[in-house]
């Protein structure tokens, strides 16, 4: 039945885009949503993931909440300005309830009994702070050989969005995205702000979601404050569809291209914690870190087109 697909997220704005698209493609088989402190707190980025769902007609798929905080240290930062209190600018309580119940077992133990229960490698999509999945991995190396691959949204390769040098999903919990990312080998592809930023939508692409059904309808109308926020960021009417992103790589293999290169986090408490090095030298002399895919480029309007057509047409 197509790609099997765990999505790992902080909803979130760009997180509610990223769940639709998996939600409404018909070619995607969503195995299970599992939730994580982020650009909101937990116990809302979890209500919201729930209802987003629920907004998809897709109360099959199971929701289970895990991390509340990083790894190591506590939060430091949220990006509430961007996203509205509640995630969605405000939006959040215009979502249908959820019917189908919370998960009773945390998000590690929901994406082990998925893996382990799939007949093919699933592909798990984080799209906010690693923090569950460096978990996964430290505590249940065995299900490794059930990833196909980790497609994640995070990292930059020139400019940070929380600091000069971070982005916002590495830079909140470091010491996991440096588990997950540095330090594991199960295979990853990672996907920066430096292509998010060229793959952003102007508001002709929204007005045209928003025409499209009430989906499109409710996924516009939680752009009011991130639109405010892109608005300074890009110069222009448009926001940024991060986590949509990476899910259509996730959904649809080689709609990024991707090159590999050794990265490594930075995990101190200077100035650059949370950086993503990526050593993009023709003739490395001291590389540190490990070969990572780092999605670079794609066709920007067949990529906007994608995610277009499916939050639009559903399954
Ligand atoms: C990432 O940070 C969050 O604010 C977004 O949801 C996205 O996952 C972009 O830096
Ligand atoms: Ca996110």
């Amino acid at each position: 039945m197509g790609t099997k697909l765990i999505i790992d997220t902080d909803p979130g704005v760009d997180d509610a885009f990223a769940i639709a698209l998996a939600a409404r493609s018909a070619d995607v088989d969503l195995l299970g949503v599992t939730t994580v402190f982020g650009n909101v707190p937990l116990a809302t980025t979890t209500s919201n993931a729930r209802r987003l769902l629920q907004l998809c007609d897709r109360p099959d798929v199971p929701v289970a909440a895990g991390a509340s905080r990083p790894l190591l240290y506590r939060e430091l930062h949220r990006s509430s300005t961007v996203h509205g209190s509640d995630g969605l600018s405000g939006h959040a309580a215009s979502l249908p309830d959820a019917t189908r119940p919370l998960e009773d077992s945390d998000a590690v133990s929901l994406m082990v009994s998925l893996l382990e229960a799939s007949d093919e490698p699933v592909t798990i999509a984080p799209i906010g702070p690693l923090t569950n999945i460096a978990a996964l991995l430290a505590a249940h190396p065995g299900v490794r050989s059930k990833i196909a691959r980790i497609v994640l949204m995070g990292g930059a390769i020139t400019l940070g969005n929380s600091t000069a040098v971070s982005e916002f999903n590495i830079w909140a919990d470091p010491d996991a995205a440096r588990r997950v990312i540095a330090e594991d080998d199960v295979p990853c592809v990672m996907v920066p702000l430096d292509l998010t930023h060229r793959c952003a939508v102007d508001s002709t692409w929204l007005a045209k979601l928003a025409a499209s059904g009430p989906v499109g309808q409710a996924l516009n109308s939680f752009t009011p404050d991130y639109l405010a926020h892109y608005r300074q960021v890009l110069g222009y009417e448009g926001i940024v569809l991060h986590d949509a992103v990476a899910v259509a790589e996730a959904i649809h293999p080689g709609i990024l291209r991707a090159e590999t290169y050794p990265v490594d986090i930075d995990s101190g408490l200077g100035p650059t914690r949370g950086m993503t090095i990526v050593d993009r030298r023709a003739v490395p002399n001291i590389s540190t870190g490990r070969p990572v895919e780092v999605a670079v480029d794609t066709e920007l309007d067949v990529l906007r087109e994608f995610v277009l057509s499916r939050l639009a047409g559903g399954r």
